[in-house]
C-alpha cells in the first residue's frame, strides 16, 4: 500500500488533491491511514516526515511539503530514465562520511560538463536526502541499506560489505539496459573521459600497477602478476549493457562469495574483480584504458618526472596508494586537486 501511495506521488502528484473528493474516512482511507502509522513506526524519522507531507497534501495543503521525503521510494529505474543521457549515466557509490569526496569529484565533473549524467548511489539516507535536496533526483538508494558506521574503515568486514554490492548495482543498471561508467569518489577529472571510450567493446577498466608502460601499450587485459591474477582497478570501470558485461558482473559476485571477507585477508572487492576477469577474458570483449590518461595513484603521486614526461595526457586522477581521509586531503590539496578549497560554487551541490 505505502509503495503504491508512494509511486502516485511521484508520478502524479496532482493525484493528491483529486483525494480531497473522495469521502472521509471510507475503508480506503482508513487502510491508508493504518499503513501511515506503521510506515511512521517502522521507517522513523523520514518516513514520519513523508507521512505528514502526505496527510497535509491530501488535506489540501499546497504540495511540495513532502518533497525532501520522496525520495525514500525512488527506484533505480526512475533515477536512470531522469539522469541518463544517451543511453549512458556516470555513478558513484557514497556513504555519509564521503560526502566532501563526493563534492569534489562533482566540481572536476562539472568543469568538463559531465555533471547532468551523475547518479549518485547512495548507501544510506542521510546521503540519500542531502544530495537529492540540493540537487533534486540526483541521488538512488538500492536497498537494503547498510550499517554505515561499519562501511568506511578500509580492510574492515563493513568496507567489505560496502564494496561488494557494487558490482550488483552496476548489474541493475546494465540490466535496465543502460550503459554505466563507474567512478571512486577519490578521482578528479582533468579531461573528459568519455572520448576515450574508443570502439564497441564490452568492459573498459584501467591498471593499478605503478609499472610503467610504453604510450602504445596493448589495450588487452594485462597478464597475470606475482598473484595469479592482473592488477586491475575496480575503480573506474565503463560497461555496455550486453549480455557479456552482463556476465563479467555476475563473475565478479560470484567470485566475492567464493572468497568471501576474513580478518587474515582483509581484503576488498578488486581481487574477486580480477579473479573474474581473468577467467571469462576469452568470452568477453575487454579494453584496457592507456596508462599515461587513467593512472594509478601509485604512480601518478609518486614519479614527478613521469608526470612531467606525460604532461597533458592525464584525464583521472585516483588518490589511492595511501589510506585515510585527512591523508587524502591534504594530498590532493598538496597538489593543487582539492578544488572544495576554491571551486565549492560550480559543484551543482553548492557548498554542501
Ligand atoms: C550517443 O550514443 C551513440 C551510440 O553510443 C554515439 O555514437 C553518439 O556519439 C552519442 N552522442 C552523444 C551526444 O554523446
Ligand atoms: C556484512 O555482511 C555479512 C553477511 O551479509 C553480515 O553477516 C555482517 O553483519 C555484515 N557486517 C557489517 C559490519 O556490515
Ligand atoms: C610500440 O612501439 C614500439 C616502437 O615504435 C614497437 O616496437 C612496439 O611493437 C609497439 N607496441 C605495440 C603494442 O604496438
Ligand atoms: C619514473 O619515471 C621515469 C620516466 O618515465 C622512469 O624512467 C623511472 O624509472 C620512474 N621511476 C620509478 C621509481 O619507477
Amino acid at each position: 500500500m505505502s509503495s503504491l501511495l508512494q509511486r502516485r506521488s511521484l508520478r502524479n502528484p496532482s493525484s493528491w488533491n483529486s483525494r480531497k473528493s473522495a469521502s472521509f474516512m471510507g475503508p480506503t482511507t482508513l487502510v491508508a491511514l493504518l499503513s501511515m502509522v506503521v510506515i511512521v513506526g517502522v521507517l522513523g524519522p523520514w518516513a514520519w516526515a513523508w507521512g505528514w507531507g502526505w496527510a497535509w497534501g491530501w488535506a489540501g495543503v499546497p504540495q511540495g511539503f513532502s518533497l525532501t521525503s520522496k525520495w525514500a521510494h525512488y527506484s533505480l529505474q526512475e533515477a536512470l530514465s531522469l539522469v541518463a543521457k544517451n543511453g549512458s549515466v556516470i555513478v558513484c557509490i557514497v556513504s555519509e562520511p564521503y560526502l566532501p569526496f563526493l563534492n569534489n569529484w562533482l566540481i572536476s565533473i562539472t568543469m568538463q560538463k559531465r555533471q547532468d549524467m551523475v547518479l549518485v548511489i547512495a548507501e544510506d539516507y542521510a546521503s540519500l536526502h542531502k544530495v537529492n535536496q540540493l540537487w533534486p533526483g540526483h541521488a538512488v538508494l538500492i536497498p537494503p541499506v547498510l550499517d554505515a558506521e561499519a562501511a568506511h574503515k578500509f580492510g574492515s568486514q563493513g568496507f567489505f560489505n560496502f564494496t561488494a554490492r557494487r558490482p550488483s548495482h552496476l548489474l541493475k543498471i546494465l540490466e535496465l539496459g543502460y550503459s554505466v561508467m563507474y567512478n571512486d569518489v577519490d578521482m578528479v577529472w582533468l579531461a573528459d573521459p568519455i572520448p576515450y571510450l574508443l570502439g564497441d567493446h564490452d568492459v573498459y577498466f584501467t591498471d593499478d600497477m605503478t609499472a610503467i608502460k610504453p604510450l602504445n601499450h596493448s589495450h588487452d587485459l594485462p597478464p597475470p602478476g606475482k598473484k595469479g591474477r592482473p592488477y586491475i582497478c575496480s575503480c573506474m570501470i565503463f560497461l555496455r549493457p550486453t549480455d557479456r558485461a552482463k556476465l563479467v558482473l555476475k563473475k565478479w559476485i560470484e567470485e566475492l562469495q567464493i572468497q568471501p571477507w576474513s580478518k587474515t585477508v582483509k581484503s576488498n572487492d578488486q581481487p574477486a574483480f580480477n579473479w573474474a576477469l581473468m577467467k571469462i577474458a576469452k568470452e568477453v570483449d575487454l579494453y584496457l584504458l592507456p596508462q599515461a590518461a587513467f593512472p594509478t595513484g601509485g604512480l601518478y603521486f609518486k614519479n614527478k618526472t613521469w608526470v612531467k614526461e606525460t604532461k597533458g595526457k592525464h584525464v583521472i586522477i585516483h588518490n589511492n596508494y595511501i589510506v585515510g581521509f585527512e591523508k587524502k586531503i591534504k594530498r590532493f590539496r598538496d597538489y593543487g586537486l582539492w578544488l572544495v578549497d576554491e571551486h565549492a560554487h560550480e559543484s551543482p551541490l553548492g557548498g554542501l
